[in-house]
């Protein structure tokens, strides 16, 4: 694609030339005219000391005075048109932070809670994206108890990341609420929630940094909690193969690492520190065979730790072990949930009764399980 690149690069290029060409052209002429203005001044004093001077209205001084008085007053008017730029720069600048103000409204805190258990109730939640009001999401409702687990499954584009994203609270519910052990999840202070929740986004998003700094979510996390969330996400191996073992850089967004790497760091960090309730979007997306066994046994030792977790997921093998499955149809309703033995068989013999209602989406979602 380079000469295509090249190409679009130098009409840009030239585009900007004539840009700079033309805006230099206007700057010469204004201060022209300002430059001639503040001369005419000048002169107009100068003649006027001069007559006063030949009439002995005046002395010499005085004209020298007068000059010097006029080329003061005159100055502030040129600073103005030459400091005009920054100021239309400032306006700009004022009105694109009210935009962005505007568009993030600051998040009530709730006042500190205790640690929660990690019981979610989701009460008809929607999302509605604010600039095109689309739906996103519509009614979704479901209940976990502590150490349930929720596979979530659906198309692409049918709003499970955006689900993932309201049910950890980074984003606010356009109507329902997520509440975690009662209290609404969006409004409960996120220092202190960080400690009991984890999520791991579909784009992992890792920063610049180390290994170490990054499990222990960019603060001096301490040695034991780190290497003990590692092993929880069965990441350690890995981790002491890497050159320089959880001292190791990562590079700007990870981009040193695989994407495997990424993703097994990444649900380290999900792990890290005393998470009572965690959300994995997709965590399997990037796994080998491997990495798919270490993220079932994971997921197997969190059921024994009674941790509440949801799945989401676009491949149905890490959903073995979950209780209950939530089906999204392509227009982000929910399209079937219940308990696992429930949900399953209405999708995997595809040809009967119901199936073909909600199995359309679920084809799509889960492919090896529809032709399997
Ligand atoms: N912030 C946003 N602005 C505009 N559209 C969005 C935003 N977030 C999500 N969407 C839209 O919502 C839909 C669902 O996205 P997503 O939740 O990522 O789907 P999934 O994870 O199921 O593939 C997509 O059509 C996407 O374009
Ligand atoms: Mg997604």
């Amino acid at each position: 694609m380079s000469p295509t690149f090249v190409g679009r690069w130098h009409g840009f290029w030239l585009e900007a030339l004539r840009a700079n060409a033309v805006a230099s052209e206007r700057d010469a002429r204004v201060s022209a005219v300002s430059k001639t203005i503040r001369q005419m001044i000048q002169i107009a004093l100068m003649a006027t000391g001069a007559v006063l001077i030949l009439q002995f209205h005046a002395s010499g001084g005085v004209m020298i005075g007068a000059t010097i008085i006029g080329s003061r007053a005159v100055s502030p008017i040129e600073l103005l048109t030459g400091s005009w730029k920054s100021i239309i720069a400032a306006g700009l600048a004022r009105d694109r932070l009210n935009q962005l103000l505007s568009g993030a409204p600051q998040r009530e805190q709730g006042m500190p809670l205790p640690a929660p258990k990690g019981h979610v109730k989701v009460t008809a939640v929607s999302y509605a994206v604010t600039s095109t009001r689309r739906t996103v999401l519509s009614n979704v409702a479901f209940e976990l108890l502590p150490g349930e687990f929720l596979g979530v499954i659906g198309p692409s584009a049918s709003g499970k990341s955006t689900l993932g994203r309201l049910l950890v609270g980074a984003w606010p519910c356009t109507a329902g609420a997520v509440r975690l052990d009662g209290a609404n999840i969006y409004s409960w202070p996120r220092a202190a929630l960080g400690r009991f929740i984890g999520y791991l986004p579909q784009d992992v998003e890792l920063f610049a940094g180390t290994v170490r700094d990054n499990i222990a979510r960019m603060v001096e996390g301490d040695p034991d909690g780190v290497v003990r969330a590692a092993q929880l996400a069965h990441a350690h191996e890995m981790i002491l193969a890497l050159p320089h073992g959880y001292e190791t850089e990562i590079g700007e967004n990870g981009h040193w690492l695989s994407g495997g790497q990424s993703q097994r760091i990444g649900l380290a960090r999900a792990l890290y520190g005393d998470p009572r309730y965690i959300v994995l979007d997709e965590p399997n997306s990037n796994l080998d065979g491997v990495g798919e066994q270490a993220l079932a046994q994971t997921l197997a030792e969190l059921k024994s730790m009674a941790v509440t977790v949801v799945i989401i997921a676009h491949r149905p093998s890490v959903l073995m072990g979950v209780d209950k499955i939530l089906v999204l149809n392509p227009n982000g309703g929910v399209a079937a949930y219940g308990p696992t033995q429930d949900v399953m068989p209405q999708f995997v013999g595809s040809a009967g009764g119901d199936a073909a209602k909600a199995g359309r989406s679920l084809a799509t979602a889960t492919p090896e399980r529809a032709q399997g």
